[in-house]
């Protein structure tokens, strides 16, 4: 299979790239670099023996996005170029709109124009707002605090309806828990630029040393240790969920959460990590993040039954293979 890669050299797109070009696949990565670096594609090819073509395109621009569909026979379409701050998205709603919409449009609208078969969107388990864990599929989604989650929402919903007007397409919404961790040859992993918003490249940043601690937002969430509890999952289990995602799904729309279905709290990763690494990470409680749940974690069971796949890696890996990137390429 030929496989697009939109926002391929991003840090879940590098890493499935890896997986694709290992299991017999070809490759072209389209990401305009907002958000990542070119280098990524030469480390691609070092893990994998194998180059992936690579265009500098932003994925709003139709014109340009049609002279890589025309050039090439595309099996299947893997969708994960986008904007992910969700901070940031408050602050520049339009940007977000503008930017995940129109991509997610101009992509789909070439699928169907030259009749790519296969369509993979990168959703996210901030979709389903402040519902019942664990979550699952089926459930009624309630509004998000954020504009980037609103526009996962309205690419689903985009998706859906297109795919059901094209009956030939098969379409996948996969609902990512949350992504850490990294290769294990250290040569890709993620890499924020400025002060990282998440938890873990936050973590592997203090434990270097470039900055001075972790702020805790919340002890007194209703949780066992009273932080947050979330559902980490290694970045290669992930990028695997992708390519079984694509050769297992039959026609139509098909929604799946991947994580692990293993909640895990701040305290607890901040743990696994000192021990998993031999550093210390020094921490303060401060007050409630705004947005933030208490707990977010997947019901894995439909992926697992329908798509085969299941997560292997625990969060010990997680935390070692987040050390490794950040010591060697971070
Ligand atoms: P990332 O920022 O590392 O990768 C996204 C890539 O898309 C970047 O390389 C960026 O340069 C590129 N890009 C952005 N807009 C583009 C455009 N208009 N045209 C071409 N390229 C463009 O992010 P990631 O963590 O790898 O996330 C990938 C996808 O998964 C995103 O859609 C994100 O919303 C989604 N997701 C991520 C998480 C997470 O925690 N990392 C969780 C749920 C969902
Ligand atoms: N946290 C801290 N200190 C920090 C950063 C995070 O205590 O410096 C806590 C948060 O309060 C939360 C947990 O660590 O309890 C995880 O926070 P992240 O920011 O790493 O992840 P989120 O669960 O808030 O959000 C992530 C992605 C979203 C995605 C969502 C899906 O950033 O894009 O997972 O569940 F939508």
């Amino acid at each position: 299979m030929l496989i697009l890669v939109t926002g391929g050299t991003g840090y879940i797109g590098s890493h499935t790239c890896v997986e694709l070009l290992n299991n017999g696949c070809d490759v072209i990565i389209l990401d305009n670099l907002v958000n990542s670096e070119r280098e990524v594609v030469d480390r691609i090819a070092k893990i994998t023996g194998k180059r992936p073509l690579f265009y500098q395109v932003d994925a709003t621009e139709a014109a340009a996005v049609d002279a890589v569909f025309s050039a090439h026979p595309i099996d299947g379409v893997i969708h994960f170029a986008g904007l992910k701050a969700v901070g940031e998205s408050v602050e520049k709603p339009l940007a977000y709109y503008k930017n995940n919409l129109l991509s997610t449009m101009v992509i789909l609208e070439h699928c169907v124009k030259y009749g790519v078969p296969r369509f993979v969107f990168s959703s996210s388990a901030t979709v389903y707002g402040e519902n019942e864990v664990p979550f699952v599929e089926t459930m009624e989604l309630k509004p998000r605090s954020n504009p980037y989650g609103e526009t996962k929402a309205m690419c689903e919903k985009i998706l859906s309806d297109t795919a059901s007007r094209n009956p030939e397409m098969s379409v996948a919404l996969l609902r990512y828990f949350n992504p850490v961790g990294a290769h294990e040859s250290g040569l890709i992993g993620e890499k924020p630029r400025g002060v990282p918003n998440n938890l873990m490249p936050y973590v592997t940043q203090v434990a270097k040393g470039l900055l001075p601690e972790l702020r805790v937002f919340g002890s007194d969430y209703p949780t066992p240790d009273g932080t947050g509890v979330r559902d980490y999952i290694h970045v290669m289990d992930l990028a695997e969920g992708h390519l079984a995602a694509l050769e297992k799904m039959g026609r139509g729309v098909h929604i799946y959460n991947l994580g692990t279905g293993r909640g895990t709290s701040v305290l607890e990763l901040i743990t696994t990590f000192e021990q998993v690494n031999k550093v210390k990470i020094p921490y303060r409680i401060v007050d409630r993040r705004p947005g933030d749940v208490a707990e977010c974690w997947a019901d894995v069971s439909k992926a697992r039954r329908e798509l085969g796949w299941t997560a292997k890696r625990g969060i010990a890996e997680m935390c070692r293979d987040a050390w490794r990137f950040e010591q060697l390429h971070g």
